[in-house]
């Protein structure tokens, strides 16, 4: 990622500290994100991964204030940094935003590209008029200078803007769509873009060029991403950091390669063992045993314990919290010192 030499040195665009949501249920309170800190720097790609129901989705609807009503934030904080000319120009505390400025800071500071939102657009508009729309509400673009700044997303999102433009969303394919929402996305100029699950619903074929779209995005502009996704490969391919969410928590935190190269939590090094393209030979293919638990009615201890071969009677009883174990990589494991030599004899017998 070619940034300006002024601008590395900037703190990061977003900061969130230790941040907790829950949604309240019939059967009592999910406890989906629990305690969660991280940080975006500028230009970078965070992805996170993890399984169905680990509370991803949930991390980027705070960020950008659309979570339901029955979801309560019950602690935490979200600093948001816009960068111009090598300085911090606005610090937002996103969490102390009112509704009329939370909408502003949507789309202007930071965009969503909503999981499986391929059919999200409204079916009587022309792509021209859902651009517009999004202009208007934020009193920005308007008439040609709108046509340009589309016209110039469509062609880096590789789509022959003149005809998508006129076009209404049905006579788009899934993947033109897509990039029509990644577009969109851009529309204000955000330095903080969140995707969400982008890639899934579509071909293999179609999946590949959103993700040399992407890159080449990354590229050309310097926007910070939070990458969701619960492909590795996917995530390997285009971020700089992981974290791997569990039960609402992160519990491995690192840079691509290093979390990758060198998972130290039982929950990461499972991910990637079933995942045969990463894992390299195929009978290394080996999938995590049982299921995520129960948000409403969590385990004791470590949420991964029950699922976990090296669990002891310490896993049982203490949640560990993450631990730097190296530079920039942080786990939340009692046994990381011993995990991977115990995972590995533990396959071979
Ligand atoms: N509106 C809601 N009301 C109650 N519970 C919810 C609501 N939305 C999500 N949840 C629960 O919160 C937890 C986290 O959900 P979330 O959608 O954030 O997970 P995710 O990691 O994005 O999953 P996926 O990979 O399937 O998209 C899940 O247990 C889910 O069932
Ligand atoms: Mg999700």
């Amino acid at each position: 990622m070619m940034l300006a030499q002024q601008e590395t040195n900037l703190p990061p665009t977003i900061s969130i500290k230790n941040l907790s949501i829950d949604y309240k249920a019939k059967r009592g309170q999910v406890q989906a994100v629990r305690n969660i800190s991280f940080e975006v720097d500028r230009g970078e790609a965070m992805a996170l991964i993890g399984e169905s129901g680990s509370g991803k989705t949930t991390i980027g609807l705070g960020v950008v204030g659309l979570l339901p009503p029955t979801a309560k934030i019950r602690q935490g904080e979200i600093i948001y940094r816009r960068a111009a000319d090598g300085k911090i120009v606005d610090e937002i505390d996103v969490l102390k935003l009112n509704p009329q400025q939370i909408r502003q800071f949507r789309w202007k500071e930071c965009a969503m590209v909503f999981q499986g939102a391929l059919n999200a657009f409204n079916p009587v508009l022309r792509i021209s008029d859902q651009f517009a729309d999004t202009a208007s509400a934020h009193n920005a673009l308007r008439g040609m200078a709108l046509k340009e700044r589309a016209t110039e997303i469509l062609h880096m999102v590789r789509l022959d803007a003149d005809r998508v433009w006129r076009s209404y969303p049905h006579e788009l394919s899934g993947g033109m769509r897509q990039r029509v929402l990644i577009a969109l996305s851009l529309l204000l100029e955000p330095q903080l873009i969140i995707m969400d699950e982008p890639t899934t619903a579509l071909d293999v074929l179609t999946q590949r060029n959103i993700m040399d779209v992407l890159k080449d995005l990354r590229k050309n502009l310097n926007f910070s991403l939070i990458f969701i996704s619960h492909d590795l490969s996917l995530a390997a391919e285009l971020a700089d950091k992981v974290s791997t969410v569990y039960a609402g928590k992160i519990v491995e935190l690192g840079d691509v390669y290093t979390v990758f190269r060198n998972p130290y939590h039982p929950y990461t090094i499972g991910l990637i063992h079933a995942v045969p393209t990463l894992a390299g030979r195929k009978e290394d293919l080996t999938s995590i045993p049982g299921s995520p638990p129960d948000l409403i009615n969590m385990p004791t201890g470590c949420k991964f314990h029950p699922r976990c071969p090296l669990a002891d009677d310490q896993c049982k009883t203490q949640e560990p919290d993450l631990e730097e174990i190296g530079k920039g990589h942080r786990v939340a494991c009692w046994k990381w010192q011993t995990a991977r030599e115990t995972l590995k004899r533990f396959k071979a017998s």
